[in-house]
């Protein structure tokens, strides 16, 4: 492909001659050694996960102009699980999660929104769940915080003590990081919903997100008052 590799050069970052890879993301500067080694450490196996090559048989769930969601089982053909897996062994390493097998993963159904180039750029893991905690609403401590602070402040959301109904757990959602705002993540839930349990749509309600992001959280609160 042409543009694999291209550079665009970031105005907004603080760094000078940082830049942004158009195909994995990253943002490093390529004029620091250090920088260009763990980009390309980075680089080439994250390309590899989330190219989708197409499949024999696909459980296409839900279709767009810019792309499709597919549905994987547990018990699905290989070549699909092990796709699913390792898209979400992407997802769980940004998302700072332990790396390993899911807790139930006889249970799990994942979603991927592949896009048109050919990329799996969505992955969300739902499961069945009986109940959930509901997030409490916090205070705003945002906006003094940097990057650095990611891993503080992953998981000091509190939650509510009673447990509440829900149906779906939502344990993983995972947007790569140069298709962002643009409804991905929005879609797979509505997709989530229409088919997770046949023959009902479930509501808003009885879905749930498990030990969410600051940026889980402040899409799901969106994406559950909308
Ligand atoms: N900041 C503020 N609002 C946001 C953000 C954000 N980072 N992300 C989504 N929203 C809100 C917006 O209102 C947005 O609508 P708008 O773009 O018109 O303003 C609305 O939610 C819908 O957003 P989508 O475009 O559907 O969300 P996207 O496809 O960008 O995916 C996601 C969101 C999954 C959180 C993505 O940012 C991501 O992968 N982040 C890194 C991984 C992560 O933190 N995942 C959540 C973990 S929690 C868990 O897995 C249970
Ligand atoms: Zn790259």
């Amino acid at each position: 492909k042409p543009n694999d590799d291209q550079l665009i050069i970031d105005a907004g970052q603080k760094h000078f001659g940082a830049a942004t890879c158009t195909s994995c993301g990253m943002v490093y500067s390529a004029d620091n050694p250090e920088d260009n080694f763990q980009h390309n450490q980075f680089h080439q196996h994250f390309v590899e996960s989330i190219k989708f090559v197409g499949w024999k048989k696909e459980h296409v769930v839900a279709e767009f102009w810019d792309g499709k969601i597919l549905l994987i089982m547990p018990d699905d053909p290989k070549y699909a699980t092990r796709k699913a897996e390792e898209v979400r062994r992407v997802a769980d390493s940004e998302l700072g999660f332990q790396q390993g097998s899911l807790s139930r993963p006889t249970q799990a159904k994942t979603f991927l929104f592949v896009s048109t180039e050919r990329r799996v750029v969505g992955c969300l893991v739902a499961e069945h769940i009986r109940q959930a905690y509901r997030v409490l609403e916090q205070p705003d401590r945002q906006t003094d915080m940097t990057k650095d602070d990611f891993m503080e402040r992953h998981r000091a959301w509190c939650c509510s003590t009673i447990p509440e109904p829900a149906l779906c757990g939502i344990s993983r959602i995972w947007v790569f990081s140069l298709a962002r705002r643009r409804r991905v993540a929005t879609r797979m839930l509505d997709t989530v919903r229409s088919t997770f349990m046949f023959g009902s749509h479930l509501t808003k309600d009885e879905i749930a997100f498990s030990d969410p992001t600051p940026d889980g959280k402040l899409f799901a609160t969106k994406y559950c008052n909308t």
